[in-house]
């Protein structure tokens, strides 16, 4: 069968990799190329067998790929997706760049469970953040149906794995500052995911603060987001909600129990619980979501979306 070719740019980081191994997997897509800058030239095994060569941006054939993702870093990418814009191909970005709430230009947003018929057939995704994903998917059938008390300030703590912070050689990241232990970052409600989770439920109606404080995990993936959520009126049986806003969704999945991150870990999916909080005033749900940061969290969904523009079953070369 005629494979469609598709170009990783920034493949030898932690996104880009995976990107190129789900690339390699997918039965009808085929690696057209990979690049990376400081390891251009180096081969690298990738997740789950066969390895790859890394070319130069500047040495790469945009136009020789049907669709390109870019694993770049922000501020370097945009610039690359508009060359392969340019180039004719297909785009999905992978940085936050393109999100909204961080750019003026109107580009369709990546959660795929929220904003399938737009990404369906389009030319260029901006793909969600790790967090976002974990976060704005657990809260979206609270946000969709309106149960979120006017004016609320829902309340965001979220651990991610190292991995999350890229491949960057930093003295905060060493192996002796992670292990064994576990501390807050990005404190002060400043992070720059932020920008796309509030502009996110602005867009679906909902006036409510948001308070997201990230911490590093000693592990090298997952994200844990622990949410409360101040509601308008009390749910008897919240988790309702979520088994019938999700029913038919192969990568969401709705469990009983606290989510774990080595239940997501390698996999596309997003797991989340939900649950009153007893003993408050206020009528306030609890909701805990996990999800793997570079499958469902960057190049697994990357792939969803790619499969949709492209006019294929979403699901295609993705684990369950
Ligand atoms: N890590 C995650 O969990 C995650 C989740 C969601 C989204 N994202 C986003 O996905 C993108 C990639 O993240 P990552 O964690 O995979 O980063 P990473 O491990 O640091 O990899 C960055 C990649 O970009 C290349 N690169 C860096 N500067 C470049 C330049 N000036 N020109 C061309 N190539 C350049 C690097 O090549 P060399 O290494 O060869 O220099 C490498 O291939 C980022 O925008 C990130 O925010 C990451």
């Amino acid at each position: 069968m005629h494979k469609i070719p598709v170009g990783v740019l920034g493949a030898s980081g932690y996104a880009g990799r995976e990107l190129c191994a789900l690339v390699q997997r997918h039965p009808r897509f085929e690696l057209a190329f990979a690049t990376a800058n400081g390891r251009r030239g180096e081969t690298a095994e990738l997740p789950g067998g066969g390895s790859v060569t890394f070319v130069a941006p500047d040495d790469v054939p945009l136009s020789s790929a049907a669709l390109v993702f870019s694993a770049l870093p922000h501020g370097t990418s945009a610039e690359w997706v508009q060359r392969a814009r340019d180039a004719g191909a297909r785009a999905v970005d992978l940085s936050a760049d393109l999100r909204i709430g961080n750019t003026e230009a109107d580009v369709v947003y990546g959660l795929t469970e929220a904003r399938r018929d737009e990404v369906r057939g389009a030319e260029l995704v901006a793909n969600p953040g790790c967090y976002p994903t974990s976060i704005l998917m657990g809260l979206l059938p609270l946000l969709e149906e309106g149960h979120i008390a006017h004016g609320a300030t829902i309340s965001v703590s979220a651990a991610s794995g190292v991995t999350g912070a890229g491949m960057s050689a930093r003295l905060d990241l060493l192996f002796g500052e992670v292990t064994e232990n576990f501390r807050a970052y990005g404190t002060g409600n400043t992070h720059r995911h932020l920008n796309e989770m509030r502009a996110f439920v602005a867009e679906e109606g909902v006036d409510a603060d948001l308070i997201f404080t990230p911490h590093l995990l000693p592990t090298a993936r997952g994200i844990l987001a622990t949410m409360t959520v101040p509601l308008t009126t009390p749910m008897d049986d919240p988790l309702a909600l979520w088994q019938r806003r999700f029913h038919n969704e192969r990568f969401i999945e709705i469990v009983k129990t606290p989510p774990e991150t080595r239940h997501v870990a390698h996999r596309n999916v997003v797991r989340i619980t939900v649950q009153p909080l007893a003993h408050l005033r206020q009528p306030t749900l609890l909701v805990l979501s996990a999800i793997d940061n570079l499958m469902k969290g960057a190049a697994g969904q990357a792939m969803q979306n790619a499969n949709l523009m492209l006019g294929l079953d979403e699901a295609m070369g993705l684990p369950a």
